[in-house]
Order: structure tokens, then sequence, then C-alpha cells
């Protein structure tokens, strides 16, 4: 508690507003023949893991049998290999061989090579002017997350000097640094490794730029513009992950932290419609920990660093003092409950996306 009452009062921000904070998903039930005509200011659904795609495909379960396929975010670009904090590319260090649509560079002791961005590897971050070996594993893209939210970009290196640094740095292990190359984008720009389209499908010679879910093979397949398929939208910057482990509040409060950006947060409306929905289609059941905590001594209910403006008690009242027990909860009808804070369940994690282009990222704050 003491913890939190620090950081309440360290930075009151609760001023922000947050609309299109949590990822809504909007299934508009209307075909287009164009990819590059349907969302309308929002963008084509991006898949970042197994569990995003397990939602998609309940979410996309309901619809009837005139809608076989929907567009998704992916489709061809042609980009040179390039590094996250855009240095240009000196091609002296590195020549790019590999015919994959998706290559991530590591230093492997004291070499180069390409790697499966979803492998998941220690990283090198260049914060400051230091170099930085982060021995935890994370695949490419959370590699990059994890250096931007330190204030840093995975390093970057364009001469001999530098490598030679990187190398003595990387204590001979095998770890990612900001090389990328990558034939395909997804529409908000976003950084997703998840490539688990049905490649057998590709016959050679035809040109595939776009990506759909298919409701027939319930796969995510290749395919070229011409297709009608219907359009699947989202916006917002922040996902919601679903930890079925059962902790005490304290310890889901640690692990969001440790491994996402935070427990969940629910700012607003907006919000708590985006949990609403991301839930109705989860297996995992309730109630879930979110970031809400009693203060103790004062009485009001806080997030980890604002006060709670928006709020979805249970029978629309909120648990005071000294009847209440300290922690929150959001329940299987969606509503807020307080809870002994030693009870073990699961939670919910919030995870800033990153994107591709920093200058996205911070404008979004
Ligand atoms: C508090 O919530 C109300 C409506 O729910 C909103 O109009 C107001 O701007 C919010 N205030 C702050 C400080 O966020
Ligand atoms: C969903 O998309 C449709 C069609 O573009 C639009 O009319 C509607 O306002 C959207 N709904 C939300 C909640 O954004
Ligand atoms: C979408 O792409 C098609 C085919 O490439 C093109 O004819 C059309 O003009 C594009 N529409 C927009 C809004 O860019
Ligand atoms: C998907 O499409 C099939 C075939 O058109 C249809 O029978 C079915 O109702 C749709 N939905 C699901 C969940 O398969
Ligand atoms: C890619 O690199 C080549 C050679 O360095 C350059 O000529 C070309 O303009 C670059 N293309 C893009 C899209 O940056
Ligand atoms: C990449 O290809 C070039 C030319 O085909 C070849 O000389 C070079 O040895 C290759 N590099 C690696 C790392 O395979
Ligand atoms: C990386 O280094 C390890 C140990 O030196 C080696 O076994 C492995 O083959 C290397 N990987 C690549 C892709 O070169
Ligand atoms: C590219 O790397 C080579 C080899 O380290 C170096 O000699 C050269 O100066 C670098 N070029 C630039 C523009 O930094
Ligand atoms: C290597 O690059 C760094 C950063 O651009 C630069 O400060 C340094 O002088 C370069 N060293 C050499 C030998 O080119
Ligand atoms: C990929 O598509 C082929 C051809 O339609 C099909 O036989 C195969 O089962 C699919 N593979 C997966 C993993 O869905
Ligand atoms: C969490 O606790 C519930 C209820 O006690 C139990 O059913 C579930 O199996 C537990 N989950 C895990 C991952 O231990
Ligand atoms: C939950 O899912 C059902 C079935 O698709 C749907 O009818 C309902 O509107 C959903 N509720 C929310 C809050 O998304």
């Amino acid at each position: 508690m003491a913890l939190v009452l620090l950081l309440l009062f360290s930075g009151l921000s609760y001023f922000t507003l947050a609309s299109n904070r949590l990822r809504y998903f909007n299934d508009t039930g209307v075909q287009h023949g164009f990819w590059n005509e349907s969302c309308n200011g929002a963008s084509h659904v991006t898949v970042y893991d197994e569990e995003d795609f397990e939602f998609v495909k309940s979410f996309l379960a309901f619809r009837d049998s005139s809608h076989v396929a929907t567009w998704l975010g992916l489709h061809k670009t042609k980009k040179n290999i390039s590094w996250s904090n855009d240095t240009p590319f000196n091609s002296t260090m590195f020549t790019e061989n590999g015919t994959q649509s998706q290559i991530c560079v590591a230093i492997n002791g004291t070499t180069w090579n390409h790697f499966n961005c979803a492998e998941r590897k220690p990283f090198m971050c260049h914060i400051g002017s230091n170099y930085k070996l982060i021995t935890r594993n994370k695949n490419w893209c959370q590699a990059l997350q994890y250096c931007r939210t330190h204030n840093g970009d995975l390093v970057s290196i364009g001469n001999d000097t530098e490598n030679k640094r990187a190398i003595e740095k990387g204590e001979g292990k095998s770890f990612w640094i900001g090389l990328l190359n990558d034939d395909w984008e997804w529409e908000d720009g976003s950084c997703s490794t998840f490539r688990e389209w049905n490649t057998s499908r590709v016959s050679p010679g035809s040109t595939f730029a776009y990506t759909t879910f298919s409701n027939i093979s319930k796969e995510i397949i290749k395919v070229t513009d011409d297709g009608h398929a219907d359009s699947f939208c989202t916006k917002g910057t922040t996902r919601i992950k679903v930890i079925p482990y059962n902790l005490t509040w304290e310890e889901a409060f640690n692990y969001c932290k440790e491994s996402h950006t935070g427990l969940l947060q629910i700012i607003d409306e907006n919000d708590q419609k985006a949990v609403e929905q991301w839930l109705n289609y989860t297996s995992v059941s309730g109630p879930f920990w979110i970031g809400l905590r009693q203060s103790r001594v004062f009485g009001f209910w806080i997030w980890s660093d604002r006060m709670v403006n928006f709020s979805k008690w249970k029978n629309g009242i909120q648990p005071e003092l000294p009847l209440s027990n300290l922690c929150g909860a959001i329940n299987s009808n969606y509503m807020w409950t307080d809870e002994n804070c030693l009870v073990r369940q699961p939670f919910l994690c919030e995870e800033e996306i990153v994107f591709m282009n920093k200058l996205k990222t911070a404008r979004k704050q």
C-alpha cells in the first residue's frame, strides 16, 4: 500500500483523457472488395500471439454462413532492411541473405545471424550512451518494447568500433539487435511477430499481397487484392492480457509489471467496454484482479497512478471502510467488487502496443 500511495502522491496524472486506449474490435459486417477501403479511420486487426488468434476465432465464429473471409491487417510492402531507431543501415556490416518474409538479426556470440523474430532471446538496448544486455528472453517485438519503455531502443551498429563494443557487452550470448527485414507489415504499423499463415496455399507466380481469416478453415491465408472479404476493424494502443494463474493482488501487480506494462486499469467507459468485449470471448473465468486498491488510511479507491473517476461497482455502490476489502476485482458480470487482497485468483494485465515507428508510439501519450 505504501508503494501505491507513494506513486499516487508523486504523480497525480489522472487528467489524461483516455479514449481509444484499450483495444476495441468492431466487426462491421460490411464486405469490401479492396482491403484498402474497408476500415475507415480504424485499422484491420493485428494478431500478436496465440491468445489473440483464439480471440479472433471465437469473435468471428458467431457470423453466419455468408461471411466466409475477413480481412486482417497484414499486407505486403517493399521495405529495405532497417534499424528500429531509423539510423541508416550500413550494408558493409551484414549481408542479408534470407528468403523468409520476416527476419530479425541477432549477434550470436561474435557473428551476425538471421533468426525467426518470434524466437525468444536476450537482447541489447541502447539507453543514453550505454549498451545494456538484458538477459530475459523475449521475442524481437517484446525486446523492442522493453528498450523503448526504458527510454532507449534496441542497439544499432554502424561501424566496427560499435560492433566490437556490442560483442564485448554481449558476453558471448545470442542476443537481438535492432535490425529487421520484413516484406509484410500490419496496417496499424505495430510490431508483431505473428506469422502463422498457411503457406501451403501459396501457389508460385501469384502475387499475394493481403491476408484474410478464413471462416471455413479457421486459418490465416494470403490472398490477392481482388477477393471480397468482410472488414473487421480495431482501435487502441493497449492490449488486454488474461493471466490464468491464481495469485494474490500484490503478486499479480508484480507479475504484470514484470511481464507486461502493469495490472489492468479501467479508466473510462471505453476501457470498460473493451474489457467486457475481450472477456466475453475468453474461456478463463473470473473474478479477475485489476489494478484497483483502496487506501486503508483515507478510504479512497485508486489505480496505481491515478484516482478512480469512472467506476462500475457492483450494485452501483462503492465499498467503504471499515467494512470493505482493500483490493479490486472484476467479476463475471463485468462489475467491480472489493475482495480480500490475499485471495488467489486470475488477473488482467495491460500491455502497451509497440509501433515500429517510434513517433507513433510517442504521439499517443
Ligand atoms: C470524470 O468522468 C466524467 C464522466 O465520467 C468526465 O466527464 C470527466 O472528464 C472525468 N474527469 C477526469 C478528471 O477525468
Ligand atoms: C463499427 O463500424 C461501423 C461501420 O464502419 C460503424 O458505423 C460503427 O460506428 C462502428 N462502431 C464502433 C463502436 O466504432
Ligand atoms: C484501393 O486499391 C485498389 C486496387 O489496388 C485501387 O483501385 C483503389 O483506388 C484503392 N483505393 C483507395 C481508397 O486507395
Ligand atoms: C462459417 O462459414 C460456414 C460455411 O460457410 C458456415 O456454415 C458457418 O455457419 C460459419 N460459421 C462458423 C462458426 O463456422
Ligand atoms: C532501398 O535501398 C536501395 C539501395 O540502398 C535504395 O536505392 C532504395 O531507394 C531503398 N528503398 C526504399 C523504399 O527505401
Ligand atoms: C550471402 O550471399 C552472398 C552472395 O550470394 C555470399 O557471398 C555471402 O557469403 C552470403 N552470406 C552469408 C552469411 O550466407
Ligand atoms: C549460434 O551460436 C551457437 C553456439 O555458438 C551455434 O550452435 C548456432 O548454430 C549459432 N546459430 C546460428 C543461426 O548461426
Ligand atoms: C560502414 O562500415 C564500415 C566497416 O565498419 C566502415 O568502414 C564505414 O565507415 C561505415 N560507413 C558509414 C557511413 O558509417
Ligand atoms: C562509429 O560510429 C559512432 C556513432 O555514429 C561514431 O561516434 C564513431 O566515431 C564511429 N567510429 C568510427 C571508427 O567510425
Ligand atoms: C493448409 O492448407 C492446406 C491446403 O488447403 C491444407 O491441406 C492444410 O491442412 C492446411 N494446413 C493447416 C496447418 O491448416
Ligand atoms: C485457480 O483456482 C481455481 C479455483 O480454486 C481452480 O479451479 C483453478 O484450477 C486454479 N487455476 C490454476 C492455474 O491453478
Ligand atoms: C458476447 O458475445 C455474444 C455472442 O457473440 C454477443 O451476442 C454479445 O453481444 C457479446 N457481448 C459483449 C459485451 O460483447
